[in-house]
């Protein structure tokens, strides 16, 4: 197939979000494949759904290097032989050196189960529920040499029901990141966002698939409680060119044709 974009996948464990990846990128009008699962974990049970989809697998043990410079420099090796237009972390639970991030300049996308910046690291759920937040959420970004940090693509809050504990809130949080992050990582892998300083621009439509995904479903409004002010609904998603409803080439509220904003809402 011509122009197919190729996408390395990082797992570390179960591989849900790989999933929605590989479902999505099934559609040819995806116009991207993931063509690595790479994984630290031997028995990440994502590289068992990477060879169920005929997907080829790699595992970097961190273990077999001396240090963190050598696995991030093997991991690097492994990961820019197979290609990547785009690189995603789906649950990758390891921070990237310096060599891995600077190989793939705004090129790696990772998804994390809180609205960012708040509860960054490896317990955002747990520590969100610990805070007390009426809502958090998941956040798509892109990975700078900070932990949780690079430019946001696109963010989906979801509210913390009375009763909740990490198992199912976090579960919820997984349905609006498996929603999210196949849009996402199409954009970045068809060259559709642009960085600008923190903030991160959609390009227009330009050659290959016309059409970005739009969401199954809009972000579910913030249920109002009755002893707390109800919170703002959040607002729906913002049109993507070319997708149903959308003007095709952008050029929406007299911006200027060539990109569209994706920043700062949900997609
Ligand atoms: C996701 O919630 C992701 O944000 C976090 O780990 C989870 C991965 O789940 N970093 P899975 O392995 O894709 O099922």
């Amino acid at each position: 197939m011509a122009d197919v974009r190729r996408v390395a996948v990082l797992v570390s464990g179960h591989g849900s979000s790989l999933q929605s990846l590989m479902d999505a990128a099934a559609d040819p009008s995806y116009g991207a494949e993931v063509v690595l699962v790479a994984s630290d974990r031997p028995g990440a049970y994502g590289l068992e759904r990477a060879r169920a989809a005929g997907v080829e697998t790699a595992v970097v043990r961190p273990t077999d290097f001396p240090d963190r410079a050598a696995f991030d420099e093997a991991l690097t090796g492994v990961v820019a032989a197979a290609r990547p237009d785009v690189v995603c972390l789906a649950g990758f639970m390891r921070i990237l050196g310096p060599r891995f991030v600077r190989a793939f300049p705004d090129r790696i996308v990772n998804t994390h189960p809180s609205l960012l910046p708040a509860f960054r690291g490896a317990h955002a759920v747990r520590d969100a529920l610990a805070y007390g937040v009426r809502v958090t959420g998941c956040t798509v970004h892109l990975v700078d040499e900070e932990v949780d940090h690079g430019p946001v693509l696109m963010q989906a809050p979801v509210a913390v029901e009375d009763g909740d504990d990490e198992a199912s809130l976090h579960e919820r949080i997984k349905h609006e990141e498996h929603r999210l992050l196949p849009a996402a990582v199409r954009l970045v892998a068809l060259g559709r966002v642009r960085v600008d300083g923190r903030r991160a621009r959609l390009l227009a439509a330009g050659p290959g698939p016309a059409t970005v995904p739009a969401p199954t479903t809009a972000p579910a409004a913030v249920p109002a409680p009755t002893a707390v002010p109800a919170p703002a609904t959040v607002p729906g998603p913002a049109t993507v060119p070319g997708s149903p409803g959308g003007p095709a080439g952008g050029g929406r509220h007299g911006r200027a044709p060539d990109r569209e904003p994706i920043d700062g809402g949900t997609p």
